[in-house]
């Protein structure tokens, strides 16, 4: 029985006829770019957040660039963040001439360490991007409570947690501003590139309006430099089928989590992650620890059992960022958990009969 990371087409057969009638209402409007089917998606999206504000844009690193630059941040400014994450977060930061600064995580959820943002704010610090990564939110009292306090926005990168909540609250509706990713394989995956921020400030949902459009309110004046980041029409179209089922997908992956981390309780060596008290997981990524990581997925390889790792080198160790100078041992909760984390097959629908087969091939290879 094969088992693969990642199962889109089984997703998609649930919902095939639907997705075709959605397709052909784009075609037969021939609203290709932005357009009403976008527009539809972003008041289901701020409703599901619970905002008043949602743009879709291109992809998730646009909604990060472009909700920076809404906001006023640009040269000379820093940016606190998390070594732990896709190279997006950072990538974003810089795009608009920040400097990223990392703050290490927790090792029990991955997460931003709220103690040690304090000692890293500076002259320069004009905001927080807290990740919630692999579906989790971060803790973000405590992160709200130290930006209030130093006059600094917080921005959650959102894109593993659609649907995640904080103390019963959404992930992207707790800090100033949400960034969203919509690449196929996420929990609200489109069948292209596209993301979406959330926000309540008006004024930056007016920004990154323009922003996506070439600066524009009004076609051809140009009230700013921006960029073209729309969203298009099919996936605008797309993501609103998809996202009336994803509370239930959300809930298969909790399910499918919760049966792997009952199975694999008491295995001797493997550390399975662990839900915080405060929050509700999504489980983008089902990630355990274990000692020889690298050993352990080429023998589930072998028995055709497809794992991930999310990510393999830490952001201040790839060769981009080389220029901020922080060697190994900068962030050493972030260089161990990277050093052994496998994430196993997860989607909503993987059966329980896949989930016992990965445990007992786990419980052979170690
Ligand atoms: C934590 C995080 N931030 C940002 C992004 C960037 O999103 P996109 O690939 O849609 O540009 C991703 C996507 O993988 C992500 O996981």
């Amino acid at each position: 029985m094969k088992v693969p990371f990642l199962d889109l087409k089984a997703q998609y057969e649930t919902i095939r006829d639907e997705v075709a009638v959605a397709i052909q209402q784009v075609l037969d409007k021939t609203a290709f770019a932005g357009g009403p089917f976008v527009a539809q998606f972003e008041k289901d999206f701020a409703g599901f957040c619970g905002t008043k504000c949602a743009i879709g844009v291109g992809s998730g690193t646009d909604a990060l660039w472009l909700c920076l630059l809404g906001l006023g941040i640009g040269n000379g400014d820093e940016v606190i963040t998390v070594p732990n994450t896709f190279i997006a977060t950072a990538e974003a930061i810089s795009y608009c001439g920040a400097t990223p600064v990392f703050v290490d995580v927790k090792e029990d959820s991955f997460n931003m360490d709220p103690e040690l943002v304090r000692a890293a704010i500076t002259k320069r610090t004009k905001a927080i991007i807290p990740v919630h990564l692999f579906g989790q939110m971060a803790d973000m009292d405590p992160i709200m409570e130290i930006a209030r306090k130093h006059g600094l926005f917080v921005i959650e990168d959102s894109c593993q947690a659609h649907g995640a909540e904080y103390k019963g609250k959404a992930a992207g509706s707790v800090g100033d501003a949400g960034c969203f990713s919509f690449y196929p394989g996420k929990n609200l995956g489109a069948y292209g590139e596209a993301g979406a921020v959330v926000t309540n400030n008006e004024e930056l949902d007016r920004n990154i309006r323009m922003l996506r459009d070439h600066g524009q309110a009004k076609k051809y004046y140009h009230g700013m430099i921006g960029w073209n980041a729309r969203m298009d029409g099919f996936q605008g179209a797309i993501l609103s089928v998809k996202l009336k089922r994803l509370p239930a997908w959300n809930e298969g992956r909790r399910r499918n989590a919760h049966l792997y981390s009952g199975l694999l309780a008491g295995v001797p060596g493997v550390i399975v992650p662990r839900e915080s008290e405060h929050a509700k997981h999504v489980f983008h990524i089902y990630s355990i620890r274990v000692k020889n990581r690298d050993g352990l997925i080429a023998k589930l390889g072998e028995k055709d059992i497809h794992c991930g790792i999310h990510y393999p080198i830490p952001i201040h160790l790839q060769d981009a960022y080389k220029s901020l100078g922080k060697g190994n041992g900068s962030y050493p909760v972030t260089e161990k958990v990277t050093s052994e984390i496998v994430s196993l097959p997860m989607f909503p629908e993987l059966s329980p009969d896949q989930i016992g087969r990965v445990v007992e091939e786990i419980k052979r290879s170690l």
